[in-house]
């Protein structure tokens, strides 16, 4: 199935659920599951919050265990924090300072979570395949982190 195929389908469906929904908690917990058992290539999906200043701390997430805390200067998390812009990995393991929590990751995108505009969390995704995201995949994510972000759609 297109990438685009599985987007459109699923993005509906997510809104449609988190209506009148206003708990984050809630919100990242339904944005994870239903992404990670739509789309094939997701391995690890969910979110990183911002809880002390310059640390990111594991969310709501479906996958295998996820690395608990990491610094705003480490990873692709981190940089994706520091920079406030969504970062594509082609190959996690050719990426200077990238966090293996799961050996068999090998390509990631990180996307960048505001509320009221303030940095909140990072939406983090791998895939067991090198160069499974593009810019599509970057279109549609950051159009669903806006989803989570705006409490009444
Ligand atoms: N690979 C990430 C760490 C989080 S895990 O992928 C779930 C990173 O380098 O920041």
């Amino acid at each position: 199935m297109k990438k685009e195929t599985n987007y459109k389908k699923i993005i509906p469906q997510i809104k449609s659920v988190l209506e009148k929904e206003q708990d984050d908690i809630a919100r990242m917990a339904t944005i994870s599951c239903m992404l990670q058992h739509e789309i094939p290539y997701f391995f690890w999906t969910g979110f990183y919050r911002v809880t002390n200043q310059n640390m990111l701390t594991v969310g709501p997430y479906q996958g295998t265990l996820g690395c608990l805390n990491i610094g705003f200067k480490r990873g692709v998390c981190g940089a994706c924090a520091t920079k406030k812009k969504t970062i594509i990995v082609p190959d996690t393991h050719a990426f200077a300072g990238h966090i293996a929590c799961d050996a068999r990751s090998n390509s990631e995108i990180v996307v960048p979570v505001f509320k009221n505009k303030k940095l909140i969390a990072v939406f983090d995704v791998d895939s067991v395949e090198k160069n499974s995201f593009c810019e599509i995949d970057k279109q549609y994510l950051e159009e669903l982190v806006k989803i989570f972000s705006n409490v009444n759609t």
